[in-house]
């Protein structure tokens, strides 16, 4: 023991799989890289083949009995299951294994809980922490002691909650949810704020480690944090995209998605997620060194679908051409739209073909008219100029005649002026039918 340097999160895995459900393997592999995300250490696996769950452990007792031995050897102190328990299922093994275990929604919940970084998702967060806890309260927590240490399972309100009755634990959820309604109806505003200023809105989404956050970097400029660990990033963070021929556009880097996500905590985190629903384009970014790639494709049209951005349009990415061995390019499709970009956001390679991509779907709208300016508009003719929107003029003693020719988002954010420009912008954009 004295070899230890910090007890807890000593993690042996448990995982269950079933006739039909693809590559047990690879979900083994992605289960450990989520438990090492979780800052614990693997110490072994016990698989177990689950046709008929028992509502007892969920595994059978033979299995439940092979994983306490297995507990013991290893000295494991936290059993995590790759598989949704009841709270009676997870008691109960508790109780037999006499350590904590955690579920695959307790995981992710834990996950979340050290990824979060917005005010919004701490609180979408917390309070999804502990409405999962409020269903295994029913334990009462004296079977287990709560010191041996540990954080997966323990951390966030569990540690202060232990010994808090259910009637405290209902009043923080009421306030907390109180609190977040708050927050989304600010955020809601400021969306609705940034609609009025018609930039368009770009939200990178894919699976977990596909390398969202390394093409955020790439896009924009500055630094957000990229690491090689899954769900790296939580709550959307926001920057601009410039040197587009569109003219600007927001682009918000999105959580990581993963497959089998608690369906809960999909609904749990729609705030967070609200940023791809709201888009105006996605960018799909996939590993194109992942032999998996187009199952886990699927799966995040499956994710987007749930929380309603199923319809967004979406611009595929190709990420790590680097280790694929292809040359950065431009899929186009039958109309000869921008449809899949091949690109490796680590070295840089094909990200000027991305932006190019980008530049033609979002400008994809154009203002095609003439405009008629009197002398009085001057300064809409001055901004309408320093844009790049008019294509051709003339100019007599009643006023300009222009002819307007730029991308709508170009044109949209010059808000502003007198009555009469206002009108007249309104007009160009809005033409009547
Ligand atoms: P989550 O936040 O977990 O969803 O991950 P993510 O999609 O944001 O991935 P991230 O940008 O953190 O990248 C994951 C890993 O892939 C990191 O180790 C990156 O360095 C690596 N990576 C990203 N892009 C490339 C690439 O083009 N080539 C190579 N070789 N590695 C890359």
């Amino acid at each position: 023991m004295f070899d230890r340097q910090k007890k807890g999160d000593r993690a042996l895995l448990l995982l269950p799989h079933s006739r039909g459900q693809g590559d047990a393997s690879r979900r083994a592999d992605e289960f450990a890289e989520l438990v090492r995300s979780a800052g614990a250490e693997v110490l072994g696996v016990v698989a177990a083949r689950v046709e008929d769950p028992s509502p007892r452990y969920y595994v059978g007792s033979g299995k439940a009995d092979e994983v306490a031995e297995a507990v013991r050897m290893l000295e494991a102190d936290l059993v995590l299951v790759d598989h949704l328990l009841t709270p009676v299922q997870e008691r109960n093994l508790e109780k037999l294994l006499n350590v904590r275990v955690v579920d695959r929604a307790g995981l992710i919940l834990d996950i979340f809980a050290q990824r979060a970084r917005s005010h919004e998702g701490k609180l979408e967060v917390e309070l999804a922490q502990l409405k999962h806890l409020a269903t295994r309260l029913v334990r009462g927590w004296t079977h287990l002691d709560t010191q041996r240490g540990g954080a997966i399972g323990n951390r966030g309100p569990g540690e202060t909650q232990l010994e808090t009755d259910r009637r405290l634990l209902g009043e923080r959820v009421k306030m907390l949810g109180k609190r977040l309604q708050k927050v989304q109806t600010q955020r809601g505003q400021q969306r609705r704020a940034r609609l009025r200023n018609t930039v368009p809105r770009v939200a990178l989404v894919g699976y977990t480690n596909a390398g969202k956050s390394t093409l955020f970097n790439a896009l924009t400029t500055g630094e957000v944090y990229a690491a090689d660990q899954l769900f790296a990033t939580l709550d959307p963070t926001v920057r601009k995209l410039d040197d587009l021929t569109c003219g600007p556009a927001v682009l918000s880097d999105t959580v990581g998605f993963i497959r089998d996500l608690p369906h809960d905590l999909v609904a749990a985190f729609r705030g967070t997620l609200a940023e791809a629903r709201d888009a105006d384009l996605l960018l799909h970014v996939s590993d194109a060194a992942d032999e998996e790639r187009d199952q886990l494709y699927r799966v995040v049209d499956g994710v987007l679908d749930e929380i309603d951005a199923g319809e967004v349009p979406q611009l595929q990415v190709m990420n790590k051409v680097d280790l694929a061995g292809v040359v950065p390019r431009i899929d186009r499709d039958a109309e000869g739209r921008p449809q899949r970009v091949w690109v490796s956001a680590a070295t840089g390679s094909g990200i000027d073909l991305l932006r190019q991509a980008l530049g033609e779907l979002l400008g994809g709208e154009r203002v095609h008219s003439w405009l008629r300016l009197p002398l009085s508009a001057g300064r809409l003719h001055a901004r309408l100029k320093s844009v790049g929107a008019i294509a051709g003029e003339t100019v007599d003693e009643h006023g300009w005649q222009l002819r307007i020719d730029a991308p709508r988002s170009v044109i949209a954010p010059l808000s502003g002026g007198d009555a009469t420009e206002v009108r007249l912008l309104r007009e160009l954009l809005e033409p009547a039918v």
